[in-house]
C-alpha cells in the first residue's frame, strides 16, 4: 500500500527553509538520492512535494488546470506587475490573457527580430573593456533588457529609453532589496526617501510611460505595418490595463532569466576548451546547429528556475499519493534535466546530445510545461543564441575565475557565482 504522504527529512523546517534559499541544487539532489522521485521539502513558503518522475509531471502539466492553480503563488510579485499579469492569473482570466499574449511569440515571428537582438549585443560588446575582469551577468543584463525594451515595448527614443532603464533599474533594484520589497511587510510608506515610497513614485511614472506608448500605438496609423510586441497586443481587444501589466511581466519573466542563462552558458564554454573553440567556429562562420545545442545543454545543466509550483485547489493522485486540497506540488525541473536514464552522463556539459537529438517536452524542462509553459520559451532561446553567436564571433574571452561548481540565488532566479567574470583579450 502507499504511505498517505510522501517521505521528508526529519530537520527543522527552518533549517531546510534556509538549505533551500542557500543550496537548492544541492539539496534537491540530495533529496532524491534519499527518497527517490517523490518527496516533500519545506521551502520559506510551506512545504512542497517535488517531482522528479517525468511521468508524474506529465500528469500535472497535462492535468485539469481547474485543479492545478500556479497563479496564486505569484502574488508576491502583483505591485511590480499588477493584478492582471497573467503570471498572477488562473482559469478563464489566465486562458484569455494567454490567448492574447501567444501569438507575438509564436517561432514563425522571431526571424523578424534576429537582426535587431544581434545589433544590440554588437553595440554592448564593443563598449566592453579589455584586459581587466568584468561580469558577463552584468552586461548580459543590459542586452536583454534592451531588447524587451527594443522588440517587445517597440520604443526607440533614445531619451525615453534611457529614462525607462534609469527607472527599472530603481524599481527593481538587485539582491536583498529586491527580496524585501515583495514581501507585504515592507509595502508601508515610512515617509520621503522610504523603500515603499521611492517603489510607488518610480512605478508611476513608467505607468505614465507605459500608457503614453499604448495610447501613441493605438493611435499609429501604421500600427499593422509595426512589428514589435506591443503594436500586435494593441490591435487585440486587450485593455490599457491589461498591456501595461503584461508587459511590466513580459520585462520581469524575461530579462533576467535569459540574462543568468547567458551568462552561465558563457562559464560552461569557459570550463569545456573543446566546446568553446567549436562554438567560436561555429559563430565565425555564421552556423546555428552547435549555437543551438550549447543553447539547450547550457538550459539543461543549469535552468534558472529549478522548479515550478502548482497549488491543488482539489484532492488529487499525484505520482500515487492521494493528496488534499491546499497541497503544492512542484515538477523539479532541475532533477529531470539530471536524470540519468534520460540522459547519459547526466552531470556533463555535452551540446552533442543536442545535435543528435531535439529537446523533448517533458524531459527537457528549463521552460516548465503544460498551459503554463513559458510564453517566452522560443524568443528565449532564439535570443540567446543569437547574442552567444554575436559575442564568440567578435570577442576573445577568458574566464577570470576558477570553473564554478553551482549556482547562486539571485531573488527569485539562479545564476553562475560572480556572474561569470571574464577578461576580453581582443
Ligand atoms: C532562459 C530564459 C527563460 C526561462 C528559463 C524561463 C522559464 C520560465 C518558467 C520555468 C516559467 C513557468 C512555467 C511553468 O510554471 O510551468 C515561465 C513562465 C513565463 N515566462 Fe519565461 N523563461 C525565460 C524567458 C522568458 C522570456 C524572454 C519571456 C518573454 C519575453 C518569458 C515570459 C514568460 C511568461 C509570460 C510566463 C508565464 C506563463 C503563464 O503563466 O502562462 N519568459 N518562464
Amino acid at each position: 500500500m502507499t504511505p498517505r504522504r510522501p517521505p521528508e527529512w526529519p530537520q527543522p523546517r527552518a533549517w531546510q527553509a534556509l538549505r533551500w534559499i542557500l543550496r537548492p541544487e544541492a539539496w534537491m539532489l540530495a533529496s532524491r538520492e534519499r527518497f527517490g522521485d517523490v518527496f516533500v521539502l519545506h521551502l520559506p513558503f510551506g512545504p512542497q512535494v517535488f517531482l522528479a518522475d517525468p511521468e508524474a509531471i506529465k500528469d500535472v502539466f497535462t492535468g485539469d488546470p481547474a485543479v492545478f492553480h500556479a497563479g496564486e503563488g505569484n502574488a508576491p510579485l502583483e505591485p511590480a506587475v499588477g493584478a492582471h499579469s497573467i503570471l498572477l492569473l488562473d482559469d478563464e482570466p489566465h486562458v484569455r490573457q494567454r490567448r492574447l499574449l501567444l501569438p507575438p511569440f509564436r517561432g514563425s515571428r522571431l526571424g523578424r527580430w534576429t537582426a535587431t537582438m544581434a545589433e544590440i549585443a554588437r553595440a554592448d560588446v564593443d563598449r566592453w573593456p579589455a584586459g581587466e575582469p568584468f561580469a558577463l551577468e552584468a552586461r548580459m543584463r543590459a542586452i536583454t533588457l534592451e531588447v524587451i525594451l527594443r522588440v517587445v515595448f517597440g520604443i526607440e527614443q533614445d531619451a525615453r529609453l534611457a529614462e525607462l532603464r534609469a527607472l527599472l533599474r530603481r524599481l527593481m533594484p538587485r539582491g536583498g532589496a529586491q527580496v524585501v520589497a515583495m514581501l507585504p511587510a515592507f509595502r508601508r510608506d515610512l515617509g520621503p526617501g522610504s523603500p515603499w515610497r521611492t517603489f510607488l513614485a518610480t512605478r508611476a511614472r513608467i505607468d505614465a510611460i507605459l500608457f503614453d506608448e499604448i495610447a501613441r500605438r493605438r493611435a499609429d496609423p501604421g500600427l499593422a505595418g509595426r512589428e514589435d510586441v506591443l503594436s500586435m497586443l494593441a490591435a487585440t481587444d486587450m485593455t490599457d490595463a491589461e498591456m501595461r501589466d503584461e508587459l511590466m511581466t513580459l520585462l520581469l519573466a524575461g530579462h533576467e532569466t535569459t540574462a543568468v542563462s547567458l551568462a552561465w552558458t558563457f562559464a560552461l564554454l569557459f570550463a569545456h576548451p573543446d566546446a568553446h573553440a567549436r562554438a567560436i567556429a561555429g559563430a565565425r562562420a555564421g552556423e546555428t546547429a552547435f549555437l543551438d545545442a550549447v543553447v539547450a545543454e547550457a538550459l539543461r545543466l543549469r535552468p534558472p528556475i529549478p522548479a515550478v509550483v502548482r497549488r491543488l485547489t482539489a484532492p488529487a493522485t499525484v505520482a500515487g499519493y492521494d493528496l488534499p486540497a491546499g497541497t503544492k506540488v512542484s515538477p523539479a525541473i532541475w532533477l529531470v534535466n539530471r536524470r540519468e536514464d534520460l540522459y547519459p552522463q547526466p552531470h556533463a556539459f555535452r551540446p552533442e546530445r543536442f545535435l543528435e537529438n531535439a529537446p523533448q517536452t517533458y524531459t527537457w524542462l528549463p521552460f516548465g510545461g503544460g498551459i503554463r509553459r513559458c510564453v517566452g520559451a522560443s524568443f528565449a532561446t532564439t535570443e540567446m543564441r543569437v547574442v552567444l553567436g554575436e559575442v564568440l564571433a567578435r570577442a576573445d574571452l577568458r574566464a577570470a575565475d576558477p570553473p564554478p561548481r553551482r549556482s547562486t540565488r539571485r531573488a527569485i532566479v539562479l545564476g553562475p557565482p560572480r556572474g561569470t567574470r571574464a577578461i576580453l583579450t581582443r
